[in-house]
């Protein structure tokens, strides 16, 4: 790859950075502008409480977790409920289980938004339906995001090429499927986290034998623009 498609493809495709901490907790980052996204492995036992300027929202993949926000906790378990946690509010987890979690955590900050949440701060599942023949979908939505988790079907299930006003990120995390973004083509695998800006062409294929999975969101809301 030469060097000017390379920047681009990491603007699109970021490889991951590593982050270890002191409790044992591991993150793998990317990052697009003012958007982080983190795969977050939390081993059994770890606790932690923190506040920070940036909004974060996230859900568990695997493995449950005791998650509070401003007082308020939930046990999650996979891709149940999305926690929401606005900028400068106490928030925190808890792993009593004896397996490793793993979580996906997305933080963000940019002045001109405004980090709603829901009373509780936790969302559930808002609506389920195909999107197109065979991909399933799960919406959640707050103002100012929206969270779709999408099964990809094999043998060439397709979101076609297109573009929106929305920006959209998104997150393998489960099979792989190819990507492709103003004609930068990844293969996506667990993990892989892609982001798009408005109105840049994008979509996705599962050319693979088995079903894919992504939580993608959509900023401002793309499906559903009020709760
Ligand atoms: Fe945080
Ligand atoms: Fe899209």
């Amino acid at each position: 790859m030469n060097k000017d498609l390379m920047d681009t493809k990491n603007l699109y495709f970021p490889e991951p950075v590593l982050k270890e901490w002191d409790n044992g907790v591991k993150q793998y980052s990317t990052k697009r502008g003012n958007t982080e996204v983190l795969i977050s492995y939390v081993p059994p036992g770890t606790t932690f409480k923190h506040k920070h300027k940036e909004a974060q929202l996230g859900m568990v993949i695997s493995g449950e977790l005791l998650v509070n926000v401003a007082g308020y906790e939930r046990k999650l378990t996979p891709l149940d409920s999305v926690y929401i946690a606005p900028p400068n509010v106490l928030h925190g987890a808890t792993n009593c289980s004896n397996q490793e979690v793993i979580a996906i955590d997305v933080k963000r900050y940019n002045e001109n938004e405004k980090y709603t949440a829901p009373n509780e701060y936790f969302l559930e599942p808002f609506e389920k339906r195909d999107l197109l023949p065979g991909m399933g979908v799960t919406f959640f939505v707050e103002d100012w995001i929206e969270v779709m988790i999408a099964e990809i079907p094999s043998n060439g299930g397709e979101m076609p090429q297109h573009k929106h006003k929305n920006e959209q990120i998104g997150i393998c995390i489960g099979g792989d499927y190819e990507m492709t973004i103003e004609g930068v083509t990844y293969n996506m695998n667990f993990g892989s986290t892609y982001f798009c800006e408005p109105r840049e062409v994008h979509g996705a294929i599962n050319k693979s034998d088995h079903a894919s999975k992504s939580i993608n969101l959509f900023l401002p809301p793309r499906y559903h623009r009020s709760k």
